[in-house]
């Protein structure tokens, strides 16, 4: 399909949303348009959840495959009630300790929800958000809001309004500019249509919180950073994350992750950097390796390399994964802007938010490491 829109564009005030600007908003989620809107997580690219033309709109915008199926977005419980079938007392439990949060919870789906939402799925994918803008939105608009996160299909999510406007301008009738998206990765997919809670997807609240309040959480085999693409249908029975199936968070530079500790990790970059110093080479780094990486860039002697990064972001240290996972995406595409052909991306420890972050490292590397 040809889209030509004019795409509008909104600043909001954070601590208080301008009412008319979410009025606006609101009125063409009514109507049936498209709206960028900002949320803890990421930029979502919103429509009428209950309007089954509405949502395809979303679809379009995004070039996204319509197997893969999208959150219905939420402002209270109450709101969420009305979308599943039965409202579990574990979802009850989880809603109270997450909500408004950046959890998501798939549980079978009522009636109203229209099958595009799901993709034919038993089971809808809900979430409320954490963020002033993202509710007021919701609320003003009174409907559920369907919502993927607001890139184009496969691309880094967008974490600030200029990368929904570098991916989605002139695709969809309105961005609300809310500033930098804080936490950075999505929400956590955790399916509650099974005997134990089982996650689909790592995000923004950790594993070990889950754990906290339903006991023991498993990690559905495609969470795992590093898991196969293409495998989400094997794990027999449990709801597969159909979203897991597709390439994702691909910068246009080839990815790669370097693993190992921070010693190592600098070995590697200095082994690469040695035998492709043809390549143009950018680097997501660490606050522990930067200085070394930055020597070799000065072209220090100690630190010779036969050609240097052109490139360097420095996402935060790897004891402090929260503001790693505040800055990779906004890190992969500046690296493509740097014109590099090659990020090395260094692997921080797994722990808290490091899965969610390693999860969309390997993702964005097709699995490759050096
Ligand atoms: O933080 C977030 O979750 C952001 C913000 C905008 O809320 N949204 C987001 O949406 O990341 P999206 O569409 O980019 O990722 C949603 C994932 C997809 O992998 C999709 O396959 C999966 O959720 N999903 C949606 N509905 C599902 C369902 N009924 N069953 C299983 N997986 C589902
Ligand atoms: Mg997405």
């Amino acid at each position: 399909m040809n889209i030509c829109k004019k795409t509008r564009y909104i600043e909001v005030d954070l601590d208080y949303p301008e009412p008319e600007a979410i009025s606006e908003a609101a009125a063409v989620i009514r109507n049936g348009g498209t709206v960028a809107f900002p949320t803890e997580t990421v930029y979502g690219l919103g429509a009428n959840g209950l309007d089954p033309v509405a949502v395809e709109g979303i679809y379009a915008a995004k070039g996204r495959p319509r197997r893969n199926p999208l959150i219905l977005h939420v402002a209270s419980i109450e709101q969420a009630r009305l979308l599943v079938k039965v409202w579990t007392p574990l979802a009850e439990r989880l809603a109270a300790s997450f909500w408004p949060g950046p959890l998501t919870l798939i549980l079978p789906r009522a009636a109203v929800v229209p099958e595009i939402v799901t993709a034919g799925l038993d089971n809808v994918a809900l979430r409320m958000p954490a963020h002033p803008v993202a509710l007021a939105l919701i609320e003003r608009s009174g409907v559920p809001i369907a919502a993927p996160s607001a890139n184009a299909s496969g691309r880094p999510s967008p974490t600030l309004a200029e990368h929904v406007r570098a991916d989605l301008d002139s695709l969809i009738d309105l961005v609300l500019d809310g500033g930098p998206a804080v936490v950075g990765v999505e929400s956590t997919i955790l399916a509650l249509n099974g005997e134990c809670p089982l996650l689909l997807r790592p995000g923004g609240v950790t594993r070990e919180a889950l754990e906290r309040v339903v006991g023991t959480v498993r990690l559905h085999e495609t969470a795992r950073p590093g898991a196969a693409v293409g495998d989400a249908e094997l794990d027999g029975g449990a709801a597969p994350c159909p979203g897991t199936m597709f390439r994702h968070y691909a910068p246009r530079a080839e990815a790669l992750v370097v693993t190992g500790d921070s010693g190592d990790q600098i070995d590697k970059v200095r082994d690469y950097l040695t035998a492709h110093p043809d390549r143009r080479v950018a680097l997501l780094a660490t606050v522990e390796a930067a200085p070394v990486y930055l020597r070799m860039m000065r072209g220090d002697a100690a630190w010779a390399v036969p050609a240097a990064p052109i490139h360097m972001e420095v996402v935060g240290s790897r004891s402090r994964p929260e503001d790693v996972a505040s800055n990779i995406f906004g890190a992969l595409r500046n690296c493509d802007q740097a014109g590099a052909e090659v990020i090395l991306m260094e692997a921080i420890p797994l722990s808290g938010l490091g899965l969610a972050v390693m999860n969309r490292l390997y993702r964005a590397a097709a699995n490759r490491t050096i």
